[in-house]
C-alpha cells in the first residue's frame, strides 16, 4: 500500500491564548520533523492575501514593455526575470538554468534606495499591496520564530533577537501550464537561505523532500506554507530543518506562488545558540555573517543545499 504523505497543518486560532504552550510544542515538532508545515487562522487578513496574488497575476500578464521597467540587472538580484532573457552574469545564467519560469523578486523592507529603485512601477497597486503584505507577513514570521523558540524550551526571543532590522523580500513565481514540450524542471531543488519563508499559492506545484520522497503540498485556501530557512537551522544547531523543496508547474493550470523571505540585516552573525550547546552538544555550524552567507549564493550561484554544508 502506498502511504500518501501530506505536510502538517496547524491551526493557530488559540496561539495567543489557552493553547499557546501546546501549539508552540507542535510548531517546534513539525519544524524538527518536516521543516515545512501549513498554518491556518494565522491572523493575516485573507483579502490582503488575495489582493497580493491578484496584483502579481496582473504584473505577469502586463505587456513586456511594462515588466521590462523592473528588469533584473547585472549589479543586482532584484527585479523581473524571464527565462528567455539573455543572461550576462554568471549568477543569472545559473538562475536561468535552475528555473524555467518567470519571476519577480524584490526586497520591500528596509525601504532604502538600494531596494526601492528596483520596485516595479506597474501595476499601480503593486507597491502599496506588497508593502502591506510584507508588513503583515513579517509579524507572522516573528510570531512563528517565537513559537518555535518557546516550543524548544528557549526564551521566546531566542531567534528573533538575532533578526533586528530585518530584510524582507517577496519573490513571485509564474509557471506556465506544464506540457511535455515546455517542462524543463521548474525551480530546482534548494533550501532557503533566510530565517523562515511564508508562501501563498494558487494551485498545487510546490514539492517538499521528506526522507527520500517528494511530497506535493496541497494548496489550502487562505493558508500559508511555512518553511524553516538555513538561518534557523544554524541557530537551532540543526534541530530545526531547512529542507529541500522544488517549484513545479501544475499539469492543468497556470501557477502563481508568492514567497516572503524573512532575513536578518547584513551584519547579523549567525551561530548555534549557546543555550543549546549543553549536555555535551557541540556546535554543528561555524558562525557566519549574513551578508557573507548571502554572497556565497550570489557569487557561486549556489542555490542548493551544500551552501549550509560549507559551514560544518
Ligand atoms: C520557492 O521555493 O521560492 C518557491 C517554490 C514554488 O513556487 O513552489
Ligand atoms: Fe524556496
Amino acid at each position: 500500500m502506498t502511504v500518501k504523505l501530506e505536510i502538517p497543518v496547524i491551526d493557530l486560532a488559540l496561539s495567543d491564548g489557552a493553547e499557546r504552550e501546546r501549539l508552540c510544542k507542535e510548531v517546534a515538532k513539525v519544524a524538527e520533523e518536516w521543516g515545512f508545515f501549513q498554518v491556518i487562522n494565522h491572523g493575516v487578513d485573507e483579502s490582503l492575501m488575495t489582493r497580493t496574488l491578484d496584483v502579481y497575476e496582473d504584473f505577469f500578464h502586463s505587456p513586456v514593455e511594462e515588466k521590462t521597467k523592473a528588469v533584473i540587472s547585472e549589479d543586482s538580484i532584484e527585479g523581473w526575470k524571464h527565462p528567455t532573457l539573455t543572461q550576462a552574469s554568471e549568477y543569472l545564467q545559473h538562475v536561468a538554468s535552475q528555473f524555467s519560469a518567470e519571476y519577480v523578486a524584490n526586497s520591500w523592507i528596509p525601504a532604502t534606495p538600494k531596494y526601492t529603485k528596483k520596485w516595479p512601477p506597474t501595476p499601480a497597486a503593486l507597491r502599496p499591496t506588497s508593502i502591506e503584505f510584507v508588513n503583515a507577513a513579517t509579524r507572522l514570521h516573528e510570531k512563528l520564530c517565537r513559537m518555535m523558540a518557546e516550543g524548544l524550551g528557549l526564551e521566546s526571543d531566542a531567534f528573533v533577537k538575532h533578526f533586528v532590522d530585518p530584510r524582507v523580500s517577496l519573490r513571485a513565481n509564474f509557471y506556465p501550464v506544464k506540457t511535455e514540450s515546455n517542462f524543463v524542471g521548474g525551480l530546482a531543488p534548494h533550501s532557503d537561505l533566510c530565517n523562515t519563508t511564508l508562501l501563498i499559492d494558487t494551485v498545487d506545484g510546490l514539492e517538499v523532500k521528506k526522507d527520500d520522497t517528494w511530497v506535493r503540498v496541497k494548496v489550502l485556501p487562505n493558508a500559508f506554507v511555512v518553511n524553516v530557512g538555513d538561518l534557523v537551522e544554524i541557530l537551532s544547531n540543526g534541530r530545526l530543518k531547512s529542507c529541500l523543496h522544488r517549484g513545479c508547474p501544475n499539469e492543468n493550470k497556470e501557477r502563481l506562488s508568492v514567497s516572503c523571505f524573512y532575513m536578518p540585516n547584513d551584519d547579523a552573525v549567525l551561530a548555534p545558540l549557546d543555550e543549546l550547546l549543553v549536555d555535551g552538544q557541540t556546535a554543528k555550524y561555524k558562525a557566519v555573517r549574513f551578508a557573507d552567507y548571502f554572497e556565497s549564493l550570489i557569487s557561486k550561484g549556489n542555490l542548493l543545499k551544500d551552501r549550509i554544508e560549507q559551514l560544518r
